[in-house]
Formats: C-alpha cells, sequence, structure tokens
C-alpha cells in the first residue's frame, strides 16, 4: 500500500485500541553474558578503516541514552496496558534494553581507552533527549521509539543473515552485536504493540518514521563519527571513504540489503511480525550460547 493511500488505519477509537493485544511470535529472554572486550588492536580496528570503526563506535555509543528513552517512552503508557501478555513483554523488554546499555557502556570505555571519546558524545545525546522529555508529548515520544526499534529491527535482521560484514570485527564486538540483534528481534513487536494499544494513530506513526530514518538517524551517526574523528585527529583519506560507501550502498551492503524491509513500515497494515524471522533466532541462539552466562537479567 502507499504511503498516499490512507486508510481507516489511519483512525482509531478506543474500542479498536483495546483490541490489539500482544503479537509478538518469541519469548523475550533478557539474559546475561560475558564479553571480555580486550581483543581491539587499535582505533581503527576494521581492518584499518577509520571511517567504518569510527561509524560503528558512533553506533555503540548512541546506544545508553538512546535505548533509555526507549525503555523510559514506553513506561510512559505501563498503566493504560490492559493485556497481561504486553505487560509482562514490556518488563522483559526493558530489562533487554537496560543490559544492552549497560554491556555497551563497557565496550564504549574500551573505545575511549583507544582514544575516542564517546563520554562527550553520551553528554550529548543525554541533553537532547532530556530535551525531548520536557517538550514532546507522550505520543510523539512512544512514536519515534517504535520507529527506532523497527530501524534496529531491520538491522538486527541484516546483522544476523550476513555475519560476514562483521568478520572485520574484534570477536568480541562482533559477539556484542549478535547477541544485541537477537534480543532486538525477540522484543521487536513491544512498543509497537503497546502504541497500538494505547495510541494507534498510523499517520503520527508515519510523519515520525520519516523525520527519523531520512534525517534524525543518519544525521545522529554521521554527525557522531565525525566528532570522534576530529578528536582522534585522523585525516580521512578518500579510500577510507570509498570503503564506507561500499559497505553501505555496494551490493549486499548494510542500506541496500535493507531498503525493502525499511520500506514495510509505511505500509497501512504494517506489524513487526509481518516478518518472521524467529527461525533465525532460534539458529543464533544456539551459536552464541557459550557466551550466556546462564542467569536472566531480569531483576
Ligand atoms: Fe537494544
Ligand atoms: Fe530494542
Amino acid at each position: 500500500m502507499s504511503i498516499n493511500n490512507p486508510s481507516l488505519s489511519d483512525s482509531f477509537s478506543p474500542s479498536s485500541l483495546a483490541a490489539s493485544p500482544s503479537r509478538s511470535k518469541l519469548e523475550i529472554v533478557p539474559r546475561r553474558v560475558r564479553f571480555e572486550f580486550d581483543d581491539f588492536d587499535g582505533p581503527f580496528y576494521y581492518n584499518g578503516n577509520s571511517c567504518i570503526s569510527a561509524m560503528w563506535v558512533a553506533m555503540s555509543a548512541s546506544f545508553p541514552a538512546g535505548e533509555g528513552e526507549f525503555i523510559k517512552s514506553v513506561m510512559l503508557f505501563e498503566d493504560q496496558i490492559t493485556d497481561p501478555k504486553l505487560k509482562a513483554e514490556v518488563r522483559d523488554f526493558a530489562h533487554q534494553e537496560a543490559h544492552h546499555s549497560l554491556q555497551h557502556r563497557l565496550v564504549n570505555k574500551e573505545f575511549d581507552k583507544l582514544g575516542y571519546e564517546t563520554g562527550k558524545l553520551n553528554d550529548f545525546f543525554k541533553v537532547k533527549l532530556k530535551e525531548r522529555e520536557q517538550n514532546w508529548t507522550p505520543e510523539k515520544r512512544l512514536a519515534r521509539t517504535v520507529c527506532a526499534e523497527h530501524v534496529t529491527a531491520v538491522m538486527a535482521h541484516h546483522a544476523l543473515t550476513h555475519p560476514e560484514h562483521m568478520a572485520n570485527f574484534p570477536e568480541s564486538f562482533r559477539n556484542l552485536f549478535l547477541w544485541h540483534a537477537i534480543e532486538e528481534i525477540e522484543h521487536k513487536s513491544v512498543a509497537f504493540d503497546v502504541y497500538q494499544q494505547c495510541v494507534g494513530d498510523r499517520k503520527l506513526l508515519r510523519q515520525q518514521y520519516k523525520i527519523f530514518t531520512r534525517f534524525e538517524f543518519p544525521f545522529n551517526i554521521w554527525m557522531s563519527s565525525r566528532f570522534l574523528l576530529k578528536q582522534l585527529g585522523h585525516k580521512v583519506t578518500w579510500k577510507e571513504r570509498k570503503e564506507l560507501w561500499n559497505s553501505l550502498y555496494g551490493e549486499g551492503g548494510l542500506i541496500s540489503d535493507m531498503r525493502g524491509l525499511y520500506k514495510q513500515f509505511m505500509e497501512n497494515d504494517f506489524h513487526p511480525w509481518d516478518h518472521d524471522d524467529s527461525g533465525l533466532v532460534d539458529q543464533w541462539k544456539q551459536t552464541l550460547a557459550p557466551y550466556f552466562t546462564g542467569d536472566s537479567a531480569r531483576k
């Protein structure tokens, strides 16, 4: 369906919202993990390419503040959730995201030892999100979270289907992203189902998605990568830029590969589980099992 073809799902009523329980397909398991993060051989760990290395550092640096906002914006609606399954999923979603933030904080400290300044970036994101907290309605904050959750779920799908793209990562960093990807897919419909039950305005959702995917997300990563490389005093070469471009837009590149799933979100009747990648998660859970410590992050 086209984005210019609004359907009945653009309008909503309390009765239709109440009939939107959880449509999750996987159990959401907040696992504890252990990665040592002692295998980085320098700041440009990705095949010596500063642009690609800094881009993934920027991504990691954005998670603690970003995921904190995901949790807060969903929790704003906790009291309105009537579906007990969805209520339980919200708690597990929050536990998963909190543990992702913790692990990314640990690896970010390692990046800072290599000369990056992820702490400054984190402070910047925290200020921006504080402004959002003060000025945005709860509905708009949740809508933006739903959009970000879709993007992370699509990136997670790409990571699990193209692990070769992370072959140049140190093993600990690669496994961090793969574990994160598993859990992003497990909880990919939680924020969406809360939004459907408590807000339901698809038009607002599509507006926020356009802003997030066309401006906020690419700009933040680009600006953050530039900042990190400037702090390191590194002069980027054209060869590095070209390699980055190919890794994003080349054949099988991150952006090229994700376009289809990216666009699905704009369909009027979209639901995150329209795309069932539960089998992929089952497969990767077995591969990464040695890194799970056995106890749950639920407390
Ligand atoms: Fe996460
Ligand atoms: Fe998430």
